[in-house]
């Protein structure tokens, strides 16, 4: 068996744990990170792509910031379409001029892959970790099984950044509250080669369900669906899936999209995830592991990331002066920012998903209506989706 000493262990190398190792880094707080996938697959994993105007800021402040923001997309509104027609919101005007950054989580994670490969600080892929011990006490340790066999990293902390099904959530103790909720549809993702159709993204609610229009760069689409939790990508012939994006984003004078091949496909289930608290003696969840949203929002990278903000300068506290106290408020302070999103994202899906139930739609197409036609209404949406964060 392999041994290391380390202050901080992170578990996973998503947004959270890589964006907790560059600002421990930064602070010369020594800390190792631990993926069990290869570095290829978390530089190529699809998935968010809307960054938060606090967030984008925090990246740069962490020196991630430089491709962000010469090759992101800043977006200064979005588009909500229903019953044929489509309605800006001007974010930035609402939300006292502040913009969101289209740039590709992958995008974000290779960032800081680059930074700490650059820096020299380790960073271990194809290495699972497989137990967390001592969490009671001074000195817990991570049992991890790399391409090179065993290895137990002896720290003072560990962060779990390893999503929602990892080791950490699961080394929660059976007290931690859990609070669920599963929604009756999921997502089908698309990245397509096709030149997008609108500069801006398009949220749409239809008749046949959810549709969302989004982009990664001049030439390449990122698109959504909403569809049944039963139903698999087999199902989902490309023509089918053109089909329906056009039907449901179409407008009386945007009546299709651009197609183009297919370059990348998933399917998603929506769900909103609590754990409370999210410390368990020297384990502190960030991201994923503590908490989901549904993705329609656009909250869960930017929750990750700002939950590290705080969980690095409670580390530092920590180290630097003895200062146990942003430590110990570090579940607390996070859950209210985590409720907030989870309310919005919450929010968002409700109104835009079509509901079965007669009801339920009347009163959500009500409350899509004013989002979009009042001010007060639509300033409040402008500002939790440019920044909840840092609000
Ligand atoms: P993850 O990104 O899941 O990273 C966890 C890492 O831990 C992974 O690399 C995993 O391989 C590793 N790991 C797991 N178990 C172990 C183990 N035992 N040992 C070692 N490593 C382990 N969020 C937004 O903010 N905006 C959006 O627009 C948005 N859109 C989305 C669209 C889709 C289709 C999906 C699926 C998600 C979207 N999200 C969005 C959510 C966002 O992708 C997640 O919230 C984000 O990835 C959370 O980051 P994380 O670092 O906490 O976890
Ligand atoms: C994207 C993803 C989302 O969940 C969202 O709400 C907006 C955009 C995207 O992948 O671009």
């Amino acid at each position: 068996m392999k041994e290391l000493r380390t202050q901080v262990a992170i578990v996973g190398a998503g947004p959270a744990g890589m964006l907790l190792g560059q600002l421990l880094d930064r602070d010369g707080i020594d800390c190792i990170v631990l993926e069990r996938r290869s570095r290829d697959y978390v530089e190529k994993r699809v998935r968010a792509g809307v960054i938060e105007y606090g967030i984008a800021n925090l990246l740069e402040w962490a020196g991630a910031g430089e491709r962000m923001r010469s090759v992101g997309l800043v977006h200064h509104g979005v588009e909500i379409r229903f019953e044929r027609r489509g309605y800006r919101i001007p974010l930035s005007e609402l939300a006292d001029g502040k913009p969101i950054t289209v740039y590709g989580q992958q995008e974000v994670v290779k960032d800081l892959v680059a930074l700490r490969l650059e820096s020299g600080a380790p960073l271990l892929f194809d290495c699972e970790v497989t137990e967390l011990s001592g969490l009671e006490s001074e000195t817990p340790s991570v049992l991890a099984m790399s391409s090179d066999g065993p290895i137990r990293v002896t720290c003072d902390y560990v962060a779990g950044c390893d999503g929602s099904f990892g080791v950490a959530n699961r080394a929660m103790p059976a007290s931690t509250k859990r609070y669920e909720r599963n929604f009756p549809f999921s997502w089908l993702g698309i990245l397509a080669e096709a030149k997008p159709v609108s500069e801006e993204l398009i949220y749409a609610r239809h008749e046949n369900g959810f549709a969302l229009y989004s982009l990664r760069s001049p030439t390449v689409s990122r698109l959504y669906l909403g569809v049944g939790t039963t139903e698999t990508l087999e199902e989902w012939s490309d023509d089918r899936i053109w089909h329906e994006l056009n039907t449901r984003l179409a407008t009386e004078e945007r009546p299709t999209v651009n197609e183009g091949p297919i370059l990348e496909r998933g399917i998603t289930a929506m769900r909103s995830v609590v754990l409370d608290p999210m410390r368990h003696g020297s384990l502190f969840l960030a991201g994923d592991a503590a908490h989901i949203v549904p993705p329609t929002g656009a909250k869960g990278m930017n929750l990750a990331l700002a939950d590290v903000r705080e969980l690095a300068s409670a580390f530092v506290a920590s180290f630097r002066h003895r200062d146990q106290s942003l430590l110990d408020t570090y579940s607390e302070r996070c859950l209210e920012r985590v409720w907030r999103a989870e309310e919005f994202s919450n929010y968002m899906t409700q109104m835009l998903h079509p509901a079965q139930d007669g009801f339920e739609n009347g009163v959500q197409s009500a409350r899509l209506r004013q989002a979009v036609t009042s001010r007060e209404a639509s300033s409040v949406l402008a500002r939790n989706y440019v920044d909840l964060n840092s609000l």
